[in-house]
C-alpha cells in the first residue's frame, strides 16, 4: 500500500511517500519538507499566519515534488494520512483541507493523525522497534515522557510544566542574539564552548520526579547576560553551560522511568533529538546501565510527514478511515 503523508502543523510544510504491507514495516520512497525559516527568523519565532498563508503556497508544490521523488502519480496513491492536531490551528486546517480535498477527488480514505504519535513511531522508520519502549520527545513545541506500551498504547509519565526544551533554546538563542531557530546555533557554538563556565540551575519538579520544567534556565541566562554583559564570557560558554543545563534536566527523569518502569530501549525523537550532546549523553548513560539508545536521523526528528503517513498506516492496514467531516484541533490529546 502506497501512503501519502501530509504535515503542516506548525512551520514545516512537508509531504512523504512510504510503501508498507505490514503495521510498523515501511519503506519511506520521499520526504519533503520545506521549512519556513527565513521567513520567522525575523520574529525569533513562529508568526502563526504567516506560517499558515506558507503553507497554502507551499503544500501543493511539496506534495508534487514527494510524488515526483517516489516515482509515482497521484493515481498510484492508496491512501493518505494528515496531520490534524496538535498544533496551530491555522497550520493545520491548511494540510487537512489539502488532504481532504485530494482523498474526495483521488477517492481514496483518509485518516487524521495526531502530530506526537508520528514523533513517537518516527524510530520504527529506520529501525525495528520491539514494544514496550520509552520515548522522550522534545520539540519547539513539546516536552514529554511517553511510555509506548503498544502501537496506539501511549502512557504519558512525565511532560514539562513549561516551556518545552526546544523552546528554551530557541528562547535562550534570541536572548543571545543568534537568530532562529536557535537549538541548531546554540548546538554549534556549544561544541566550542567549556560546559562548566557558567554555573545554571538545574529545576526538579517537587513530588513530580518524571516532569520537566524549563522556564527557570531562560530566566537564569537573561539575568546572567544583564549582570555579565559579554564581558568574561564567550558566547561559546554560555552556549555549552546552557546546552548542559538543559541535557542534565532531560536525562535524569529519562533514565529515572528507564529503571523504574523497568525498560530497556529508549527512543529519542522530535527535533531537539538533533542535539549533539543530547544523543551523545543519553546514548552513554543508557549504555551504562545495560540499555538502547534509538533515535532516528536528523530527517525523521525534526516535523516531517515519513512518521505522519507511518502513524496513520497502521489505520488504515486495518481498513479505517476518517470521514471528511474530520476536524483539525489545536490541543489533540493523545
Ligand atoms: O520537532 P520540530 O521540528 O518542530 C516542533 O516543534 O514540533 O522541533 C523544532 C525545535 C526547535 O525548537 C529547534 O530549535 C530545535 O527543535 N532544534 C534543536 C536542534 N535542532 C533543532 N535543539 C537543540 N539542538 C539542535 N541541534
Ligand atoms: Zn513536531
Amino acid at each position: 500500500m502506497l501512503v501519502l503523508g501530509i504535515e503542516s502543523s506548525c512551520d514545516d510544510t512537508a509531504a512523504a511517500v512510504i510503501e508498507t504491507h505490514q503495521p510498523g514495516v515501511a519503506t519511506v520512497r520521499s520526504s519533503v519538507v520545506a521549512n519556513q525559516d527565513n521567513i520567522h527568523t525575523n520574529y525569533g519565532g513562529v508568526v502563526p499566519e504567516l506560517a499558515s498563508r506558507e503553507h497554502i503556497l507551499g503544500i501543493l508544490p511539496a506534495i508534487e515534488l514527494a510524488l515526483r521523488e517516489a516515482d509515482c502519480e497521484f493515481r498510484d496513491i492508496d491512501a493518505i494520512a494528515v496531520t490534524r492536531g496538535p498544533g496551530l490551528v491555522g497550520s493545520l486546517l491548511v494540510g487537512l483541507m489539502c488532504a481532504k480535498g485530494l482523498a474526495q477527488r483521488m477517492g481514496v480514505p483518509m485518516v487524521g493523525v495526531n502530530h506526537l504519535e508520528g514523533h513517537l513511531l518516527a524510530p520504527l522508520l529506520e529501525h525495528t522497534v520491539a514494544t514496550p519502549f520509552l520515548s522522550l520527545v522534545v520539540s519547539g513545541g513539546h516536552t514529554a515522557l511517553y511510555l509506548v506500551e503498544d502501537i496506539g498504547r501511549y502512557r504519558r509519565l512525565g511532560r514539562t510544566r513549561d516551556d518545552a526544551a526546544g523552546e528554551a533554546f530557541d528562547k535562550v538563542a534570541k536572548l543571545m542574539g543568534l537568530g532562529y531557530p536557535g537549538g541548531k546555533i546554540i548546538d554549534q557554538l556549544a561544541q566550542r564552548g567549556n560546559p562548566k563556565k557558567v554555573r545554571l540551575p538545574r529545576a526538579r519538579v517537587k513530588r513530580a520526579p518524571l516532569d520537566f520544567s524549563f522556564s527557570g534556565i531562560k530566566t537564569a541566562v537573561a539575568i546572567h547576560l544583564r549582570d555579565n554583559n559579554g564581558r568574561t564570557i564567550t558566547r561559546d560558554d554560555l552556549a555549552a553551560s546552557f546546552q548542559e543545563a538543559v541535557v542534565d534536566m532531560l536525562l535524569r527523569p529519562t533514565l529515572e522511568a528507564a529503571r523504574e518502569f523497568a525498560i530497556d530501549t529508549i527512543a529519542l525523537t522530535g527535533g531537539v533529538a538533533a542535539n549533539s550532546r543530547l544523543r551523545h549523553r543519553l546514548g552513554d548513560a543508557a549504555r551504562a546501565e545495560g540499555r538502547r539508545l534509538i533515535a532516528p536521523s536528523l530527517k525523521y526528528c525534526t516535523d516531517n510527514a515519513a512518521m505522519i503517513a507511518l502513524a496513520g498506516s497502521y489505520r488504515l492496514l486495518r481498513g479505517e478511515r476518517d470521514s471528511l467531516t474530520v476536524d483539525a484541533e489545536a490541543n489533540l490529546p493523545l
